[in-house]
């Protein structure tokens, strides 16, 4: 990629459709191959927009999924796409049309993902079968209007894996009195942490020297965790100023590190590291 291109929200786009695109294809690949344990496997988007694909990078959200669930091999039979707004509803609607989504039933859901009624009607849509395989995807405009709630993860059968975009300082948002700020948004981190459970690894990525600090947040099965990073590796070179990942499970420190740097200005990170190196002094003495 050239330097003509630059460093901007086009590279964004183009890293996060193409993470969003790895992950979807090996989840879908992966759940054709296991027919006794996987019965059936649905796609969820929270937070679909309007479905044109993007100048940037030449795709948008439901059409990766429309993608990935037309695989012949798969066993994706249900396709969930959320959006609020009702012009974008309109044209996700119309953009269907010339979309191909295989065997899968499509869902638009105009409402708002965290709203119960929507949350109800996407646990309907799932079912109870702890055959179902399940991907959701939550990629809202800032961190402060995440649509992957506590509410909705609960109630997903065991095999869901996530992958949530978290806008951490757009429009400024770090300017958010830190008290309000920071116990939001490490509850967002710490509900994804609490779903994964034992057998998921939680990977937190954060394009580096971003004003607007976009991160991502995945959740993904123990065994395919390596395998993740290294996908997440080879699309950050979209992200030339450097991109920060780290897996819960095999680096926890890194990885509170990496949220931390996400969720604090700079100032704030100078006052911890003091208030840390005085606290160890105190302890040496
Ligand atoms: C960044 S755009 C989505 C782009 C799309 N996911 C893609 O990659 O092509 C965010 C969209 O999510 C919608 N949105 C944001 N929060 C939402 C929520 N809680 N429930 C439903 N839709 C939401 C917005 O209206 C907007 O259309």
């Amino acid at each position: 990629m050239g330097s003509a291109k630059g460093v901007g929200s086009s590279n964004r786009t183009v890293f996060k459709h193409k993470v969003l695109g790895k992950v979807v294809g090996r989840e879908v690949g992966a759940a054709g191959r296991m027919p006794g344990r996987v019965t059936r496997q649905v796609l969820i988007d929270l937070t679909a927009g309007d479905g044109r694909d993007t100048a940037e990078s030449g795709l948008c959200s439901p059409g990766i999924l429309a993608h990935h669930a037309a695989y012949p091999k798969g066993v994706v039979d249900t396709v969930i796409l959320v959006e609020r707004d009702r012009n974008s509803v309109a044209s996700l609607r119309e953009s269907l049309k010339a979309r191909d989504f295989g065997r899968a039933r499509v869902v638009v859901i105009h409402g708002d993902s965290r709203d119960s009624d929507v949350i109800e009607r996407i646990i309907e849509e799932v079912g109870p079968t702890p055959t179902t395989a399940v991907f959701i995807y939550s990629d809202p405009n800032a961190i402060t209007q995440h649509a992957l709630s506590e509410q909705l993860l609960s109630e997903m059968p065991e095999m869901t894996t996530t992958m949530s975009t978290l806008g951490c300082n757009v429009g400024g948002l770090l300017r958010l009195d830190q008290q309000k700020r920071v116990p939001t948004w490490s509850a967002h981190v710490n509900t994804v942490i609490a779903q994964a459970g034992a057998g998921r690894d939680v990977i937190f990525v954060a394009l580096q020297r971003d004003d607007s600090r976009w991160a991502y947040l995945l959740t993904t099965p123990n065994a395919w965790s390596a395998a993740t990073i290294r996908e997440i590796e080879k699309a950050s070179a979209d992200w030339p100023k450097g991109v920060g990942i780290a897996s819960n499970r095999t680096d926890h420190k890194k990885f509170a590190d990496l949220v931390l740097k996400a969720f604090c200005t700079a100032d704030e990170l100078k006052e911890m590291s003091r208030e840390r190196d005085s606290e160890e002094e105190g302890e040496q003495q």
